[in-house]
């Protein structure tokens, strides 16, 4: 059995580790234009934090996604691997001046090992004058460690990777039973799917190796330290396809994190990044057939869209993915008997 995977970032190789775990003996190969540094995933601040909106096609689905996630990248946070997959636990405070809301999150609460309301007392912790806090114990992948990881993985599976741009489904010579489509951003073009926007992203990676914790503040404010720096956040651009780095996001950036902290101005700044988050308002995790133009059938599973929160969600729309990619499979097998 082949199956193929379109998409290298962390949700097309999460996505592919998982085929093979589910199917061992198919050759699993992914197909893709940009690897590791070249990937929106790689921007990423990596921390385990869905946003409330974050929606799957159904609460219970959406849950089930976020549950299983967050054990999924537990699990490896407790094996010997977690340093070469860039897996840590990670504590921190959220904080508001604003509405007690923002400092709460239904999809977590229960879930993670520690998620209580501020005291007073941490409220003033760092600058700000905040009127609402959480803090809360999560898990962080740090995709610089992670996608390297997870790709060498990959391969030692058995898998395969070849560098196309694919223009069309139609372009894909192999002849996969099914593909699954992680292109993120990409899907825009390869779907015709409006309802695709890139809302843009922009960090800076600084070297501050005193900072422990993660702060999250209002208007996007963020700082979360990983495995090789702490990443400054952060701006939301809706339907902004600008790739390259804004001087003046940059500087409100360090305003509003250098407020919070102001131990942050003694910190290298190693690199700046900008990211077009794949943004739907209901992720698409579902299966499509298509007709080829030479009269084939082919089978898609999409699992694209995961906005801002890719990183979080990956494991779980992963294995949402592979189920459904069983069921396109018996349900071929059915249809032969
Ligand atoms: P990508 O990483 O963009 O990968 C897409 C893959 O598809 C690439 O390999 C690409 O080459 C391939 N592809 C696309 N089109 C084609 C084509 N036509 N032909 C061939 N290949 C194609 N999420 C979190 O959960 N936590 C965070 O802390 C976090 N922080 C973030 C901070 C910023 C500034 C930004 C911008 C995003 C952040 N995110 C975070 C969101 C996260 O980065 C994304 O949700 C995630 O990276 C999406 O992964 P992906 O694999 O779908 O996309
Ligand atoms: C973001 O910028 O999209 C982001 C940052 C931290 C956690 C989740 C998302």
């Amino acid at each position: 059995m082949n199956l193929g995977v379109l998409g290298c970032g962390v949700i097309g190789l999460t996505t592919a580790i998982e085929l093979q775990k589910e199917f061992p003996n198919a050759q699993v190969s992914i197909i893709a234009d940009r690897f590791n540094e070249d990937t929106t995933s790689y921007v990423a601040a990596g921390i385990f934090r869905p946003g409330t909106s974050f929606m799957g096609p159904s609460i219970d689905i959406t849950q089930k996604w976020i549950t299983d996630a967050f054990n999924y990248w537990d699990d490896i946070r407790k094996t010997s691997d977690a340093p070469l997959a860039g897996v840590c636990q990670l504590s921190g405070y959220i904080f508001s001046t604003t509405s007690p809301s923002i400092v709460r999150n239904h999809f977590i609460e229960k879930l993670l090992p520690v998620y209580r309301q501020a005291t007073e007392e941490e409220l003033t912790l760092c600058h700000g004058g905040w009127k609402y806090g959480s803090f809360f114990t999560t898990v962080l992948t740090a995709t610089s460690e992670y996608l390297p990881y997870a790709t060498k993985k990959f391969l030692a599976a058995g898998g395969k990777i070849k560098e196309q741009k694919v223009t069309s489904f139609f372009d894909i010579e192999e002849k996969f039973d099914v593909l699954v489509n992680c292109t993120g951003m990409g899907a825009k073009e390869l779907c015709q799917d409006q309802q695709l926007v890139p809302i843009r992203g922009q960090v800076l990676k600084i070297r501050a190796p005193w900072i422990k914790m993660a702060f999250y503040g209002d208007y996007d404010t963020y700082i979360i330290p990983s495995f090789n720096g702490v990443t400054l956040g952060g701006c939301r651009q809706f339907d902004s396809y600008n790739t390259e780095v804004c001087k003046y996001d940059s500087l409100a950036i360090r305003e509003r994190c250098y407020g919070m902290l102001p131990s942050l101005k003694k910190a290298e700044i190693v690199r700046e990044a900008v990211g077009l988050r794949p943004h739907r308002s209901i992720v698409r995790v579902e299966s499509e057939f298509k007709q080829t133009p030479a009269g084939r059938t082919m089978k898609i599973v999409h699992n694209y869209g995961h906005g801002g929160y890719g990183v979080t969600t990956a494991p779980g729309t992963a294995l949402h993915a592979v189920k459904l990619v069983r069921d396109v499979l018996s349900s071929s097998n059915m249809s032969k008997l």
